[in-house]
């Protein structure tokens, strides 16, 4: 039998193969909620504009009521022959109240009813993706309360660089998944455009009122061109663009997590219920989580790379490949969703070894560039000579075993004759990382104004 939606021009169905790779019921059912939303918003409209009668919208929106809740109670059979959720909710409205469900798609498209459905669905996710990146960066500020004067290595190439304290390291992430946040609302001011009533493409002859939709849709104002309403997928792939960024933050912030738990690092060690153990390693306590985390990034790069593939060749305006568009969204939203609370939970479960990170930070000579701005200010070395007599201390500190606060100040002195015993106050890692008082650096008065900034902003 051909298909009951559109097939009046056809004599026979689908052979099982088109069924099946045209069939998208399996993944769009996700978006029933807002499919009845649409229409209910879109019926009200029609009635009111007196394209259809008042009785009909009645009639109209109670089925859709109803089919709600039969799909939330799991009593709606889903039918692959329907294609997709549009179909098939359109279909159990015409079981429900007869001849008037033909009705509801008077001046409507299934190219501006599934705009519009993804466009709700995507906003809605990005509302819990600004949720849960509030949530990650008000751990941070915690975390980085309590550590602001804790000190810490700070590495470039992964090797020791200069002291600073580890609430200025979480401060850094702050910044980034602030700046996150700052994307997750520019996208959804991008894509808070409604598209119902741009049709299939060119609008419609019939008098409808799309600021009315809109307003009752919960967005700004309607889309400006029924062309690129239909053709646009954009704000899906914002959507993608921003959780592939923090995805990618997530990931370097996990990447730390597995280097500071191992026993060679001990910064951190994560709680019980943020790891798991071995079945043959009896001593094992492994980081999985910040692992699956740092792995879910490659999902969501997938996602965003697969969209833009499917979008980059298509002529205006719908074809039908963008239905591949939904599970590219819907999966990375999983991925997403799933890495932010598990990466919020470690964060703040995680117990800071201080001593562990103290003991680190005054290894490797971190504290070298201290020298040799005590040369400058107290010396009045020129700074290229100030670094070339600390790079010898260095030396004879690396040739004696010792670090360069316990060089004796002969053998200083024995380097560059200017030097006396001022300056082994400026070689300990806490007058190092007191000392960076510009702004933005690592002295702690400093990250107690930046976290300062941002609890006003949480
Ligand atoms: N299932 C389709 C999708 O997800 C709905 C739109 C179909 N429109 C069409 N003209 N075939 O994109």
């Amino acid at each position: 039998a051909s298909n009951q939606m559109w097939g009046g021009r056809f004599a026979s169905g689908p052979d099982a193969i088109m069924e099946e790779i045209n069939a998208s019921i399996d993944f769009d059912k996700k978006l029933y909620a807002e499919d009845i939303r649409g229409s209910i918003a879109h019926a009200t409209m029609l009635a009111k504009q007196g394209i259809i009668t008042e009785s009909d919208r009645d009639a109209i929106v109670s089925g859709l009521n109803t089919i709600r809740g039969e799909i939330e109670s799991g009593n709606f059979a889903f039918s692959r022959k329907l294609e997709d959720i549009h179909m098939n909710i359109e279909a159990r409205l015409a079981t429900l109240i007869g001849p008037a469900a033909g009705r509801l798609h008077t001046a409507r498209s299934r190219n501006d009813q599934v705009a519009l459905d993804f466009r709700l669905w995507v906003k809605a996710e990005l509302q819990r993706t600004d949720a849960a990146l509030t949530k990650l960066i008000a751990a941070f500020l915690d975390r980085a309360e309590e550590h602001a004067d804790t000190v810490m290595p700070g590495f470039t190439h992964l090797q020791t660089a200069q002291p600073v304290t580890f609430g200025h390291h979480c401060m850094a992430y702050v910044e980034m998944f602030g700046r996150d946040r700052a994307r997750v609302r520019h996208a959804i001011e991008h894509l808070d455009e409604s598209p119902i009533g741009a049709a299939a493409l060119a609008g419609t002859p019939y008098p409808i009122d799309r600021h009315m939709t809109a307003s009752a849709l919960g967005f700004r104002e309607p889309t400006r061109n029924s062309i690129d309403t239909v053709s646009d997928r954009d704000f899906a792939l914002e959507f993608l663009s921003v959780a592939a960024i923090t995805a990618m933050h997530l990931s370097r912030l996990a990447e730390e997590i597995v280097i500071w738990t191992t026993p060679q690092f001990g910064f951190v060690r994560l709680s019980d219920a943020f790891s798991t153990g071995s079945s043959i390693m009896p001593q094992k306590k492994n980081p999985d989580a910040a692992e699956l985390v740092r792995a879910k990034t490659g999902r969501i790069n997938g996602s965003l790379i697969a969209l833009l593939t499917v979008m980059k060749g298509l002529p205006l305006a719908y074809s039908k490949d963008m239905q591949e568009d939904k599970e590219q969204v819907f999966d990375a939203a999983e991925s997403l969703e799933l890495a932010l609370a598990a990466m919020t939970g470690m964060v703040r479960d995680m117990t800071v070894r201080t001593d562990r990170m103290k003991e680190a930070a005054g290894s490797g000579f971190s504290t070298a560039t201290d020298l040799a701005d005590w040369l400058v200010r107290e010396a009045g070395l020129p700074f290229r000579e100030a670094h070339h007599v600390t790079g010898r201390a260095v030396a004879a500190a690396e040739a004696r075993g010792c670090t360069l606060s316990e060089l004796a100040l002969d053998d200083l002195k024995a380097i560059n004759p200017a030097i006396n015993d001022g300056v082994y106050s400026v070689l300990t890692v806490e007058a190092s990382v007191a000392s960076r008082k510009s702004y933005g650096g690592t002295a702690p008065a400093e990250v107690r104004r930046q976290i300062a900034y941002w609890r006003e902003r949480v």
